[in-house]
């Protein structure tokens, strides 16, 4: 049976990393998936994590089953984090998820049982695995203008006016901050403006929110998502503990659902569960216990804030090292855009050709897209880049 199978086309993002680690070039830099490397290229395991794992290994006695629904402390640690007191808490059904593209996966299933002839509203460009996980689930994706070329902000009135074309019972799927992959943005008047839309037509807000604490802050970067979710009748947002704690393989998401009907609240909350148990049963445990020891535990929140801090920090830092040392080179203030994105991601703006042109002569590998990780730059790669993007006439 298995010889009608046909071939799937590489992740774009995740064949990167294979034509990486294949380059044996000494001085190759990797702008390609999206994790946090420090100033030496490697991937920390932050300090409160560390010290939640060693006091979850003395405590923990035993791995038993938790619910369907993962353990409602988690749930209740991530409302806090992503909502704040934005919505009351008994307006949200919410699970514990394989991560956020596992939060995300399944909002897109529970769009499809709820409506299956929802459209889903996406930005152009998005993740690429949005749209990889809709055209499997064979649901109809319409794009919605949002970064501009020219400037490499957002086309605001090109978003907006698309927007108005969605209907009741469409579904708006948004980044609630540092958009993957441009690193453009809308300011909180925007986001007004798109509230306003929605609620004109009708169609729900979907947020993406994975690099909350990677642009302005904890609470600056879930006002977007906290304003959407006190303005409408219903939303969903799919939210990821990878980046912000730094636990990218133990999985660790949540899939909200907030309603104004507090009455809603427990169809919605059972109708996620049974999401959870018709494709994995229980949601992993390990990443969203260290989550909510750390949320939960004043010294250990302040460490992870504060070491959050400080990779936020190294980030704006080399947006502005990569932006003044191109004004350098160029003699214009055209990069400029590089230090007013947000978030790991900047989509420089240029064709593939020269992209595969930087990364042939410069072993620079950002994705296709010209997508880069400015993560993965440090001091010394900053001048090496910069002179890539000139040699290359960006
Ligand atoms: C990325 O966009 O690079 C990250 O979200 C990792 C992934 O799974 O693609």
């Amino acid at each position: 049976m298995f010889e009608a199978l046909t071939a799937r086309p590489p992740d774009s993002i995740l064949a990167l990393v294979q034509m990486y680690r294949d380059d044996p070039r000494q001085t190759k830099v990797d702008l390609g998936v999206g994790v946090y490397k420090d100033a030496t290229g490697l991937t920390p395991i932050m300090r409160a994590v560390k010290t939640a794992e060693k006091q979850l290994w003395d405590v923990q006695d035993t791995k038993v089953y938790t619910g369907l629904a993962g353990d409602p402390a988690f749930s209740d640690a991530m409302i806090n984090l992503v909502l704040g007191t934005a919505v009351a808490r008994d307006a949200v059904a919410s699970v514990a998820t394989p991560g956020g593209t596992g939060a995300v996966r399944q909002a897109f299933e529970l769009v499809q049982m709820a409506r299956p002839d929802a459209r889903v509203f996406v930005s152009d460009p998005t993740w690429p695995n949005h749209l990889s996980i809709l055209g499997y689930l064979n649901v109809d994706v319409v794009n919605y203008r949002y970064f501009d070329e020219e400037t490499r902000g957002v086309d605001f009135d090109g978003m907006i006016a698309d927007l108005k074309t969605a209907k009741s019972g469409d579904v708006v799927l948004l980044h609630g901050c540092c958009h993957n992959p441009t690193g453009a943005n809308l300011n909180l008047t925007q986001w007004q403006a798109v509230i306003d839309v929605l609620l004109e037509t009708g169609a729900v807000p979907m947020i993406d929110i994975a690099y909350q604490g990677f642009g302005d802050g904890l609470d600056e970067d879930a006002a977007a998502t906290r304003l959407v979710a006190s303005s409408v009748p219903e939303c969903l947002i799919a939210a990821s503990c990878s980046k912000n704690f730094g636990i990218y393989r133990e999985r660790t998401g949540v899939l909200m659902v907030v309603s104004q009907s507090t009455q809603a609240r427990k169809l919605h909350q059972d109708t996620l569960a049974f999401l959870n148990r018709q494709n994995f049963s229980f949601p992993p445990d390990h990443g969203a216990r260290l989550v909510t020891m750390i949320l939960t535990d004043d010294a250990l929140r302040a460490d992870w804030m504060a070491e959050l801090e400080e990779v936020r920090g190294n980030m704006l830092d080399l947006r502005s090292q990569l932006a003044a040392e191109l004004q350098r080179l160029s003699g214009s203030d055209r990069f400029g855009f590089l230090a007013q994105h947000r978030g790991m991601f900047s989509r420089l703006g240029t064709t593939q050709d020269k992209v595969i042109e930087m990364r042939e002569k410069h072993a620079i590998y950002m994705v296709g897209d010209s997508r880069m990780n400015i993560a993965g730059l440090n001091a010394q790669t900053v001048p090496i880049l910069a002179q890539a993007i000139i040699d290359a006439g960006v």
